[in-house]
């Protein structure tokens, strides 16, 4: 049976991904930092949550299209930024950016991404947002939020939650590094996975193309300096477009950077990837949506699986969702009829859940349909 064919869930696509993946790269994705106690919480405080299904209602009319940041989108949930992701499968980040303009979300461009914005931007235009990290201080940061301006993108997502690269076990352990370290390990895990090996062999093996390899060090665990508040105060005065603050968790730090002009806050625990006793992410969601009023825009991850779960962080008081680890084990799992599968599955999966508690829009999703609030 081809592997697509298997795919019913996102966990059905992560079982698939973990055989097909060299163990580094599969590591790669889904650990996280620490004893990984983050991402096991992240998905325990959605469990946790109950939705409450309401009778008699007419739900004929389901539309999962939503309005955020005065863009229209086709679906309430898209892709986060993530790095690296050529590394899941050959041209994962071509076939995101065609799924972002077909299926109409947004498409996070990673500052460590194997492609170039530009490339991204002529496919999925206004659905191409670039995603900033400072990998070598502000001057470089600068650079490339010019050329991610100066290619048309009009959103820009700053990540916050990154002031240090974090010790992720998997990857000291199984030796991974960017580019690859070839040991004798490695070796044996690549070609033990020849069709994922050769695959990658064949259409180049990805490297960060945004970074200057010359000038900047693609050294994940080496502090980021720079990445501060004035630095925030700055982007603000030189990006024309919307900007993003992604990775807050403190209401106290949202309410700063809503007050330096932030267009949107992103409330993430970078799935667990970043510090291993940071709440769930979704647990905090209600308390900065409370601080921040009804109408500021906000955005949110970590630990959706299905649509039950973007349900429920809509509920907690997000505006849009976006989905990390999901994407590229449905992308390494069977490429791109992989990912279209699971866009499928999750859109179906949401109008399903809205029916249940007797809704048509997605604007109609808030605390009430949230059982026992
Ligand atoms: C392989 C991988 C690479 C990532 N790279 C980045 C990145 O470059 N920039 C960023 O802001 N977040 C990055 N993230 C974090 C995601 O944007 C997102 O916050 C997280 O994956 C959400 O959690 P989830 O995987 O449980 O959905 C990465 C996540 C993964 C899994």
């Amino acid at each position: 049976m081809r592997a697509v064919n298997k795919i019913f869930d996102s966990n059905d696509a992560r079982c698939i991904s973990r055989n097909k993946l060299p163990r580094l790269i599969y590591d790669f994705i889904e650990g996280a930092t620490g004893r990984e106690v983050a991402p096991i919480e992240n998905l325990k405080a959605f469990d946790e949550i109950k939705l409450l299904p309401r009778a008699l209602r007419d739900v004929s009319q389901c539309n999962t299209s939503t309005v955020f940041l005065g863009q229209t989108f086709g679906l309430p949930f898209g892709i986060a930024p993530m790095g690296m992701c050529n590394l899941a499968f050959s041209k994962a980040d071509t076939i995101m950016a065609k799924a972002a303009k077909k299926w109409n979300f947004p498409h996070g461009i990673s500052t460590a991404s194997s492609t170039d914005i530009k490339d991204l931007y002529n496919i999925c235009e206004d659905n191409a947002w670039f995603q900033l990290y400072l990998f070598s201080g502000v001057e470089s940061g600068m650079r490339l939020v010019n050329a991610a301006q100066s290619v048309g993108c009009n959103t820009l997502i700053l990540t916050v939650d990154v002031p240090q690269g974090s010790r992720r076990m998997r990857e000291l352990r199984n030796g991974f590094q960017v580019p690859f370290k070839m040991g004798l390990s490695q070796f044996v895990d690549l070609a033990t996975h020849p069709t994922w090996t050769i695959r990658t062999i064949f259409n180049g093996i990805p490297k960060p193309v945004l970074i200057n390899q010359s000038e900047d060090r693609f050294d994940r665990k080496a502090p980021r300096p720079g990445a501060t508040w004035e630095f925030l105060e700055k982007i603000r005065m030189i990006w024309k477009g919307r900007i993003i603050v992604k990775g807050v968790l403190s209401t106290e730090d949202a309410v700063r950077v809503k007050a330096l002009g932030a267009d949107a806050i992103w409330v993430s625990n970078h799935g667990g990837r970043q510090l291993d006793a940071a709440p769930p992410a979704i647990n905090v969601l209600p308390r900065i949506r409370e601080a921040l009023g009804n109408e500021y825009p906000l955005a949110f991850d970590s630990g959706i699986r299905d649509g039950s779960d973007i349900v429920k962080a809509l509920a907690k008081g997000a505006n849009f969702v976006f989905l990390g680890r999901p994407i590229l084990h449905s992308l390494a799992a069977a490429g791109d009829v992989g990912l279209e599968k699971i866009l499928s599955i999750l859109s179906e999966d949401i109008k399903v859940v809205m029916a249940q508690l007797g809704i048509n829009r997605v604007e109609e999703i808030n605390s009430s349909v949230l059982a026992g609030e």
